[in-house]
């Protein structure tokens, strides 16, 4: 209870400081060569959630285990089929825990964020304690990141002891980033002192405006969508999905931009250039993020 307090302190606090905060962020902004490169360790960490966890757990699992060769691996799961891969560890250069999860083909993800088999629901109490029934999620991003919830808890637990560190970074491309921003609203209800950071790729809309705005606390989550990707445009807003803030739109161009707000209009962000499904293109969904594709 004393640690929802706080995030609901913070959220408080937040909403208090918001409008002078957003007045002075309207303006997209066009990252730098430096600011994209900074981005390049996470990006192949969501890619290597691609790989089995075996490799993961020995980190040998080719280019994107080499891109980061410093990491301390602490737990992988998953079979990739019941249950998506997942791997937890450190990263001393980064300084940070890193949770990683796996994410599906673009067919998969587009029957995910289609099928009206799956609607809004209220999160999970045993899980979320605490949090408002008004806060809503896709039921089945939820019910998946049900399945390795307290396993990553622990291994997360696990690794900030072992090595000292009271940061932790959550990245995911395409359901993996689903998973990844559920993640973000779960761990700090269990664990508190911690920083946290999201890096997500090639993100869906996960919940309603109330779970948007819960996620969008601190502003401590960056969604990076690419081109012409629909992922990143579904679950529609007309279905009552929102996306949190924090979305950097790669341009047709390659140029990085910041979308200040929730689900920005503008044909700079992902919600103005791809204004429907007819004007997406799939393949943009894995890659390239500065270079690097999402697959193991
Ligand atoms: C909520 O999560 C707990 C722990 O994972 C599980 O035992 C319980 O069945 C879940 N409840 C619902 C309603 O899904």
């Amino acid at each position: 209870m004393a640690r929802l307090s706080a995030v609901l302190l913070a959220f408080a606090s937040l909403v208090n400081a918001a409008p002078p905060l957003l007045n002075a962020r309207q303006t997209i902004t066009t990252l730098s060569a430096a600011q994209i490169r900074t981005f390049k360790p996470y990006a192949f960490y969501a890619a290597a959630g691609y790989c089995q966890p075996a490799t993961t757990l020995a980190w040998n699992c080719g280019t994107n285990c080499l891109a980061n060769p410093g990491f301390q691996p602490v737990a992988s799961g998953g079979d990739g089929d019941a249950t998506q891969f997942w791997f937890v560890g450190f990263d001393p250069s980064l300084k940070t825990v890193i949770v990683s999860h796996q994410g599906t083909v673009p067919s998969e993800i587009l029957s995910l964020v289609t099928d009206s088999d799956f609607f809004l629901s209220s999160l999970n109490s045993t899980l979320f304690p605490g949090v408002s029934s008004s806060i809503e999620a896709h039921s089945g991003f939820a019910d998946e990141q049900a399945k390795t919830a307290t396993l990553i808890l622990s291994a997360v637990q696990t690794a900030m002891s072992k090595f000292g560190t009271k940061q932790v970074t959550l990245v995911g491309h395409s359901l993996g980033a689903a998973l990844s921003l559920l993640d973000s609203v779960y761990l700090p209800l269990h664990l508190s002192g911690v920083t946290f950071q999201s890096i997500l790729y090639g993100l869906p809309r996960v919940g309603n405006q109330a779970f948007a705005t819960l996620a969008s606390v601190g502003n401590t989550v960056t969604h990076i969508n690419n081109k012409e990707d629909p992922v990143p445009i579904l679950p529609g807003i007309f279905l009552g999905f929102h996306h949190p803030t924090g979305e950097i739109h790669i341009q047709d161009s390659g140029a990085w931009d910041a979308c200040p707000g929730e689900d920005n209009p503008s044909d700079l962000c992902i919600v103005g250039d791809v204004p429907t499904i007819l004007e997406s293109d799939v393949s943009d969904h894995d890659g390239p993020y500065d270079g690097v594709e999402m697959q193991c």
